[in-house]
């Protein structure tokens, strides 16, 4: 037979005797009404020949199935729906075997676990990653699953929405084998299956867990939800596959989903996920292609350097580290090899991968060694100075089309680019710390910066992994603008009467890991102190200024490396300190405020507020280029519950 065409997506062709379904429904092969209605014709085509023994699925392209089709979401379902296209395929008479190519996630995990056999390619990954879209299987994951592999790594894999590969999906039972070649696999399969009694996911009998290992997979779960309500609901259908036929547990999975889909938590974890594929984008820079870079200098290896280095290596490239003395490179060499071995410890890298980063790791007491640096990133200490110093001597030593970035946090570029010859290539980096771990990367657009040195710093940031979000100079960049009015407001409301617990408390129960006085006790109280010091000066007398956390730093209460700051640390974890709660009455007293009540949720209300504002602030002076970039610095730099969609979104749909 000729290649088939069973819909716009899906196409079939015969293999002695197997129909191999294959679909191609770009970028990421998602479970659209037009594959659904593809796979449900592929199957009465199946059905219906008589010269077909079984059928193979697979994707066209690098992915399987990239789920069900998130655009669709919020709108009117349209037939036939995913869960009777895998009734179908799990009750079909002829066998239905998965060639799972490349990413199985969510639907497209679904429909490999309906089918009856899964071969697994070298590049396939399964996981039903629906929790972080707000929702939970919709399709038979929680159900399916925990019939394949237990109670135990179901609540798991549904609960934190984690991807597993080929080997560990074995190991579980999920894929039957791992081939080079899954399609190929998948139709010998079918064909040595054919007429015998296929193995139906659903009539599998749940596995026996034991009690307490099911109840730590869920506690681990749980303790991590931090509120938000679809990793609990995950777990709870997995456990009821234990106790329910399949029928009672599908109709309440997919009870469970659709309430979920319309959730305000769900809508807000779309607007991530779509804020996150937005974000790095813009129109300046289509068809710019950006410049190669194979080596990176990066200058100064301390800790912030080192966590730099660390994701360089690791993303492929050769770092070239310096330093002043012959003491501090060695020093920075062990502190960037010590980075490497405690990944590798966690089982973040392989012994192998640790010492390949190594080998392609120097780091000099010569700044002359940078000469065939691509891109040089300076994480050296933020002082205007000493940054104009090393870029003018950059100048000297690297190519004329090498990158420059900075890592400041509070300098102005445009400055340090104005000292340079080439301003147009400098740009900004502002990792954040731990740099190898955290995601988030402000790349800063300096007035001079060349279209072609953004786009390079955009696609270094991404291969290193991390999210990088543009933006224009301001003090603070984005994320510390938005803190600094956050920490104001919320300063403002301690001195009008709310304790900084009961400010805490509130953003605690609203989903953020940790309030902004216990955060800034984590900080260090002292930084800003010295900031503030210098700007008294220039500050406007009428504006208000809160001096309460002035007077906490003149006590020596610095935060938690001092043992004291908001709160006290002395007995090892945070507690309220009435020696606080007195120099605030004092403070309030000496200003003439009669402190009043605030209620959590007018705190929570403020607070957010005052981060909206001076995120519209920001969007009008053209510093973000969109609202949901402001939103995915805030969650992925401050611990914003990403659950509630970020600061933009959060106040312009509030609950
Ligand atoms: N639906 C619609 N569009 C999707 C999509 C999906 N499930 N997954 C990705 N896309 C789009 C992206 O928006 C992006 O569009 P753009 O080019 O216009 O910005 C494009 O596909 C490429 O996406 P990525 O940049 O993320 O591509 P990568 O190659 O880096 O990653 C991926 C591919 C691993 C499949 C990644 O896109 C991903 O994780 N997708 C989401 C997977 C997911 O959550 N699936 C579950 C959906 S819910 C579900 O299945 C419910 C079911 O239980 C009923």
């Amino acid at each position: 037979m000729a290649a088939a065409r069973f819909s716009e997506t899906v196409t079939g062709d015969v293999r002695d005797g197997v129909l191999v379904v294959t679909i191609d429904n770009p970028p990421v092969n998602a479970l659209s009404a037009d594959v659904r209605a593809g796979l449900m014709a592929a199957l009465d085509h199946a059905k219906a020949s008589a010269d077909i023994v079984g059928v193979a699925v697979t994707g066209a392209g690098r992915i399987f199935i990239g789920g069900a089709d998130i655009r669709e979401f919020g709108k009117p379902p349209v037939e036939p729906h995913l869960p009777d296209v895998l009734d179908r395929i799990e009750n079909f008479a002829k066998p239905v075997i998965a060639a799972i190519n490349g990413a199985a996630l969510g639907g497209g995990c679904e429909v490999a676990l309906a089918c009856h056999g899964r071969i697994a390619g070298e590049k396939a990954s399964f996981g039903l990653p629906e929790v972080k879209l707000g929702i939970v299987p919709g399709a038979g994951g929680t159900q399916r699953l925990p019939r394949l592999i237990g109670i135990p790594a179901a609540i798991d894999m549904t609960g934190t929405g984690r991807s597993v590969k080929p080997e560990e999906a074995a190991r579980l039972g999920l894929a039957d084998k791992i081939a080079a070649d899954p399609v190929t696999e998948a139709a010998q399969l079918a064909r040595a299956v054919a007429g015998t009694p296929l193995r139906r996911t659903g009539a599998l009998t749940v596995p026996v867990a034991d009690a307490a290992t099911v109840e730590a997979a869920a506690n681990k779960v749980l303790s991590k939800a931090r509120g938000q309500a679809s990793p609990g609901e995950a777990v709870r259908l997995v456990r009821a596959a234990a106790d329910m036929g399949l029928r009672d547990g599908l109709a309440e999975e997919r009870a469970t989903f659709i309430r979920l889909r319309d959730s305000r938590e769900a809508a807000a974890l779309r607007h991530v996920f779509f804020a996150e594929r937005a974000a790095g984008k813009l129109d300046k820079l289509d068809g710019v292609a950006p410049r190669e870079v194979k080596t990176v200098g990066i200058v100064g290896t301390g800790l912030m350097g080192a966590g730099i280095a660390v994701a360089t290596l690791t993303a492929g490239y050769r770092v070239i580290g310096v330093e002043q003395t012959e003491e501090a490179a060695a020093a920075g060499r062990d502190r960037i090899a010590g980075m490497l071995d405690k990944a590798m410890q966690s089982g973040r890298l392989t012994a192998a991968t640790r010492d390949q980063c190594l080998a392609r790791l120097t780091v000099a007491a010569d700044a002359g060694e940078l000469a065939p640096a691509d891109l040089v990133i300076e994480a050296v200490f933020d002082d205007l100075t000493v940054k104009t110093d090393l870029f003018r001597k950059l100048d000297g030593i690297v190519r004329a089309d090498a990158v420059l970035a900075t890592n400041t946090s509070y300098l102005n570029p445009d400055e340090i680019a104005a000292a340079t010859a080439h301003p147009e290539r400098v740009v900004g980096l502002h990792f954040f710390s731990p740099a190898n771990i955290m995601r988030l990367t402000e790349v800063v657009d300096c007035k001079a910066t060349a279209p072609d040195v953004l786009a390079t710093a955009l696609a270094f940031a991404k291969k290193l992994g991390k999210l990088p979000i543009v933006c224009g100079v301001t003090e603070g960049f984005i994320g510390n603008r938005i803190y600094s009015a956050y920490r104001r407001e919320a300063e403002f409301m301690v001195e009008d009467g709310a304790e900084p617990q009961d400010v805490d408390a509130a953003l605690e129960a609203w989903g953020f890991p940790m309030g902004i006085f216990a955060v800034n006790d984590m900080a260090g109280l002292e930084i800003a102190w010295a900031k503030r010091k210098r700007q008294a000066a220039m500050r406007d007398p009428k504006e208000r200024y809160v001096e309460i956390p002035d007077r906490l730093c003149e006590a020596g209460r610095f935060g938690r490396k001092s043992g004291r700051g908001w709160y006290d640390y002395s007995s090892g974890h945070r507690a309220v300190d009435p020696q606080v709660t007195a120099l605030i009455e004092t403070a309030r007293a000496a200003k003439g405020i009669v402190p009043r009540r605030f209620s959590s949720e007018e705190i929570v209300a403020r607070l957010l507020k005052a981060m909206a504002n001076e995120g519209s602030a920001l969007l009008a002076e053209g510093i973000a280029a969109r609202a949901s970039d402001i939103d995915l610095v805030m969650i992925n730099g401050y611990g914003f519950p990403a659950y509630k969609g970020g600061p933009m979104f959060a106040s312009a749909s509030p609950s």
